[in-house]
């Protein structure tokens, strides 16, 4: 088997190599000065079992053709099995046509490593796993779906908020402030939010916890702009909640999200190494995590 991390996840894909003991095989990379991207695989891939890791936070688009790029080269070039490790898989929130003529855009991006040869599409916190297993029934590509949470709530755990409520920022994630309650154990709940599909607005209400003087948690699957974490710990902090900590598997942070999110009154910001980040979090990482499922799964 080969471990090939690619140009927006190499330290991510050396770990995960070392973890299953064996010797990264790098990809020859650079971006042309018209932005376009050369790739090479410097190994021999005939017959081989190839796990390519690469996520896909901005540059999205560069990193979905780079992505595409190896996993076609590698399957013309005889791999046996390709395995395509996607932390972060972008495009994932458009789950659906919530409009009349959207693009359906996860079940494009599936499409576009499914015929590029992937035989398996590991991912990490899937935005809506309901939406990728009804994907994967449509397609021939076995997608696997781990999550950081469990980890992200035992690193939370150490840091004093053992016991702490974990919420999450609207009902579909539900289950992740489930999962950390496993760990956390002090109960969990969820915020009303809802967003305008034209104007892509939301709101937000939040209902009364009766957590004060309690330590809480939000756990979400991405942050992005921010704007959700921070309404949720503004909101927890009005009730009187004593320490709030911010965990996030996706740090993506554009622009202004680690301000905001400190400025809402964040303790504690906890994040995982899905994506390369400069948020000054601590991070924990999910190499183990791919590890131990890229064993199973070649077991
Ligand atoms: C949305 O459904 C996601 O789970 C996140 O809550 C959202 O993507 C976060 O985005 P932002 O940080 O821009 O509010």
């Amino acid at each position: 088997m080969f471990i090939v991390p690619g140009p927006a996840s190499i330290e991510l894909g050396e770990r995960v190599a070392s973890l299953l003991g064996l010797k990264p095989k790098p990809v020859d990379h650079r971006i042309f000065p018209d932005g376009e991207s050369y790739i090479r695989l410097t190994s021999n891939v005939r017959d081989e079992t190839v796990v390519i890791v690469q996520t896909t936070a901005p540059d999205q688009d560069r990193r979905l053709i780079q992505l595409i790029m190896m996993t076609s080269t590698a399957k013309e070039l005889g791999a046996e099995r390709v395995i395509c490790v996607v932390p972060y898989l972008a495009y994932s929130r458009q789950d659906k046509r919530f409009l009349e003529g959207e693009a359906f855009s996860l079940d494009v991006i599936v499409g576009m490593l499914e015929d590029a040869g992937a035989d398996d599409l590991l991912v990490v916190d899937a935005h809506n796993e309901d939406s990728l297993r009804e994907i994967q029934s449509m397609h021939g590509i076995k997608i696997h779906n781990l999550s950081a949470v469990p980890i992200l709530a035992q690193g939370v755990k150490d840091m004093g908020y053992g016991g702490a409520f974990s919420l999450s920022p609207d009902k579909g994630g539900i289950h992740l402030a489930k999962a950390a309650d496993k760990i956390l154990g002090g109960g969990y709940s969820f915020f009303e939010k809802r967003r305008d599909r034209k104007t892509g607005e939301i709101e937000m209400l939040v209902k009364d916890l009766e957590i004060k003087g309690k330590k809480a948690v939000v756990f979400d699957d991405i942050i992005s702009s921010g704007g959700t974490m921070a309404r949720a710990l503004r909101g927890l902090k009005d009730q009187g909640t004593e320490l709030v900590a911010a965990a996030c598997t996706h740090a993506l942070f554009m622009e202004g999200a680690e301000k905001r999110i400190e400025k809402a009154g964040a303790d504690l910001i906890v994040i995982s190494d899905t994506v390369t980040t400069s948020v000054e979090g601590i991070c924990f990482t999910v190499a183990p995590l791919i590890a131990e499922k890229i064993r199973e799964i070649v077991a």
